[in-house]
Parts: C-alpha cells; sequence; structure tokens
C-alpha cells in the first residue's frame, strides 16, 4: 500500500482524490491545507485519516510516502523542494516550475535527495494517447507531416485574483492549457527546429491566448491556447499514409479515429478511461517506487525540462511579435 499525502486542497485535489480511491493500492493518508477547517472537511469527505492545517506538517508525518503537490503554479518549485528534502517521493502537478530554471532546480533537489520526482502531466499515461503513439510508432500513418492541437476554454469570467488569471500566481493560458498541444507535438514530433508564436494579453499581464507554429524539418504544427472562447480540442496528426483525430478533449481523450489513404473506412478506437484518468499518472507512480526507479521513463526528468524549456521558447518567440492587450 502506498501512502499518500495531498498539498493544496482546491479544484483539482478533489478530482484526484477520486481518482486515487480507484487504485487500490493507494491509500489516501493525509492532506493538508493552509486552513486546518478546509483540510478536515476534506479528510472527511475523502476519508483521509489525517488532516493537517499546513503543508509543512503533512511533510514531517513519517508515514506519508508520496506527496502530491497541487497548488498554483508559482510555488511547486517551493513546496516539491521541501517535500524531496524531507525524502518524500514527489508527483508534482504541471507546469513543474514557472521556467526552466526553477525545473533544472527541482531535478537537482530530486537527483540530491534520491526521491521519485515526476510532473503530473496525466495525458502521458491516457490510454487513448498511448494507443496513438503506438500506431505512429508502427508506421500505420506514416511519417507526420503536420500536427494540429488546441486548448481553449472561457475563462474571462473567473475572478482576476484566482491562480488562472492572476500573473502573481503564475496565472496565463500558455503554463495552464498551453502546455498540453506543446506537449503532444514534443511527444510525437519531438524538439522543433524553430518556434513562431505571437500572444494577446489583459491590461494586468496576463498572457490569454497564444498562436503557435512548430517548425519541424519535415513537418508543421499548428498548437493554440485560450481562455478567451471555448475550441473544439479535437488533435490531429497527418501522416504521409493517414490521418489520426484525437477525440476531444484530446489531452483526457476517450478514444480516437484512424483514416487510412486509399481505404475508405475510418476506424473508430474507444478506450474509456478509468476515473477521469489520473488513475495511470498514480499507478505510474507506484510501479516507479516498485521498481525503485527515480524518474518513470515515460516522461522523465529531461522531459520536463525540455517541455519547460519549450514553454520558455514560446514566450520569448511571442514577445518578438506585435502583440496586444485585449
Ligand atoms: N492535471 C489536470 O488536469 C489539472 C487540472 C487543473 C489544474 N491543474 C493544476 O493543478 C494546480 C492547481 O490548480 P487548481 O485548479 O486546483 O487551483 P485552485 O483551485 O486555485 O487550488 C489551488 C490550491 O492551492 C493552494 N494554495 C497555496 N497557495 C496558494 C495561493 N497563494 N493562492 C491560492 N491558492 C493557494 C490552495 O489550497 P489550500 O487553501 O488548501 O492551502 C488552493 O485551494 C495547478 O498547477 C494547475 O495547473 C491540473
Amino acid at each position: 500500500m502506498t501512502y499518500w499525502g495531498i498539498i493544496g486542497l482546491g479544484s483539482i485535489a478533489h478530482h484526484f482524490v477520486k481518482d486515487l480511491a480507484l487504485v487500490p493500492e493507494a491509500k489516501l493518508y493525509g492532506v493538508a491545507s493552509r486552513s486546518l477547517e478546509k483540510a478536515n472537511n476534506f479528510a472527511r469527505e475523502y476519508l483521509a485519516e489525517k488532516a493537517f492545517g499546513s503543508y509543512e506538517e503533512l511533510l514531517k508525518d513519517p508515514l506519508v510516502s508520496v506527496v502530491y503537490i497541487a497548488t498554483p503554479h508559482s510555488s511547486h518549485r517551493e513546496w516539491a523542494i521541501k517535500a524531496m528534502k524531507e525524502g518524500k517521493h514527489v508527483l508534482c502537478e504541471k507546469p513543474l516550475g514557472l521556467d526552466s530554471r526553477e525545473v533544472k532546480e527541482m531535478i537537482s533537489q530530486a537527483k540530491s535527495s534520491g526521491v521519485f520526482f515526476m510532473e503530473a502531466l496525466w495525458t502521458r499515461f491516457n490510454p487513448s494517447i498511448e494507443a496513438v503513439v503506438n500506431r505512429i510508432n508502427t508506421n500505420e500513418i506514416g511519417t507526420i507531416q503536420y500536427l494540429q492541437a488546441d486548448f481553449g476554454f472561457y475563462a474571462m469570467d473567473r475572478d482576476p485574483q484566482s491562480r488562472v488569471l492572476n500573473p502573481a500566481l503564475g496565472g496565463g493560458s500558455l503554463l495552464d492549457i498551453g502546455i498540453y498541444p506543446i506537449f503532444l507535438s514534443y511527444l510525437l514530433l519531438g524538439i522543433p527546429e524553430s518556434i513562431m508564436a505571437t500572444s494577446n494579453f489583459n491590461e494586468t499581464g496576463t498572457e490569454l491566448q497564444t498562436a503557435m507554429i512548430f517548425n519541424y524539418k519535415k513537418a508543421k504544427a499548428v498548437l493554440y491556447s485560450g481562455f478567451t472562447a471555448k475550441s473544439s480540442m479535437v488533435a490531429q496528426i497527418s501522416g504521409r499514409e493517414g490521418l489520426i483525430t484525437i477525440d476531444s478533449r484530446w489531452h483526457e481523450s476517450q478514444g480516437f479515429k484512424v483514416e487510412k489513404e486509399n481505404d475508405n473506412d475510418i476506424e473508430s478506437v474507444s478506450l474509456p478511461t478509468l476515473g477521469r484518468g489520473y488513475t495511470y499518472e498514480i499507478k505510474a507512480v507506484h510501479e516507479a517506487l516498485l521498481q525503485d526507479w527515480t524518474e518513470h521513463p515515460k516522461w522523465t526528468h529531461q522531459d520536463s525540462l525540455n517541455l519547460s524549456e519549450l514553454l520558455d521558447a514560446v514566450q520569448s518567440a511571442a514577445k518578438k511579435t506585435i502583440n496586444r492587450a485585449i
């Protein structure tokens, strides 16, 4: 049995613990909030054994094996490093840090503490994504020529102080949801040769929309993230011999379609997730602990660092184009 501790009891923590309950080897042991009352209520609702009124107390509890960090982006570095210094294994929400400098610091702490450390990039373990990677590796659609992936929802009605819009908490669409389309392009095509990007910001400096083109030697990826409107969230991967369409919302997909060149039939693949889909990253953590791995081969430290460098590169490319406040 793996004893889990959760830090930061906001929206994602509620979803995550519901999936944790679906994994038999996982025990929701401790939950920590900046408010003891909130921690007590959360513990009661999800049957956690212990509730803590501070994050530090949870990190000091010797029974906690893995800490799941579910705080805003701006505090991932601080709490992941503190947890690893206490010898805890860590699953930290995406993006690991605000930039690649923070990610390097976190990885370096993971190495010196000798603990397991992974970014909670759950999409990497989604069954449809796994199956699509397989299809591409076995050359079912030929060499990828074009990839399109977006992630948009309406967030302009959120509290400006919320983590989504507040620049002090790492707000903005790119770090919150743009990370997913970038991840898909990185997973399937690797690091691009060059990046074109353009963003719109609001008056407080929060980035609200970013459109990107990743240039590869023989392919183009067209990517988008935005808070100003809903988008289709269907991802397309177009190869010389076929097209794969990952069903909406592709980052948590329940299936995909394959259309082959010279074949009129469309193959529909249905792969419903267990729970919302966090179960797979939870199982990946357990697998790693069982094998004594300090990183998971499917989403390594280097993968997280590469992803953070791509996020940095998009931001610096966007700065060079004409952007306007909306
Ligand atoms: N994988 C996914 O599908 C997914 C989905 C949504 C979000 N996320 C990620 O999960 C993280 C949290 O997102 P969320 O939507 O759960 O955010 P949220 O609802 O705002 O909750 C964040 C929690 O962090 C804690 N916190 C610590 N310092 C804070 C501060 N200065 N201001 C506000 N809250 C603070 C709070 O918990 P206490 O009051 O209990 O201390 C708060 O409830 C983000 O990194 C986000 O990118 C991932």
